[in-house]
């Protein structure tokens, strides 16, 4: 089912002071910051040879990184997303097999503009999943 890590997605406090170590300190090349204002972060992408990290900072009231943030308040890797070729295919068959997926089940357009799912944590040792169509 799984193809290759699309992203590593990191929460940040600071997205500036992340930024800059990211680019200072670990020499990374590091976009801009984007506020993506319908999924409550602004993100900026870690471009690596392989596959890339983003770092979320919250953005409006209703983040859905603000409690994640509350509990690590120095920041921590949120989701890690993995590729998928058919969502829906993927979906089925994960349901089937007992696992939980977030929300009301239906994929919803994520960050990159492709269909995303979130799975439970706790189906999975405690790290969030995305999958992502590609
Ligand atoms: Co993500």
């Amino acid at each position: 089912m799984l193809g290759r890590i699309n992203h590593i997605a990191i929460a940040v406090p600071d997205i500036a002071a992340a930024s800059k170590a990211y680019r200072e300190t670990l020499g990374a090349a590091v976009s801009q910051p984007q506020a993506l204002p319908e999924h409550g972060v602004t993100v900026v992408f870690v471009e690596l040879p392989n596959s890339k990290v983003e770092l979320l900072e919250p953005l409006g009231e209703a983040s859905p990184i603000a409690a994640f943030l509350t509990r690590n308040s120095d920041g921590g890797m949120h989701h890690i997303c993995y590729e998928v070729a058919d969502i829906l295919a993927a979906r089925d068959q994960l349901v089937a097999s007992g696992a939980r997926v977030l929300g009301n089940g239906e994929p919803k357009i994520g960050a990159h503009g492709k269909p995303v799912l979130f799975l439970h944590p706790k189906d999975f040792f405690g790290t969030l999943i995305e999958l992502e169509q590609v």
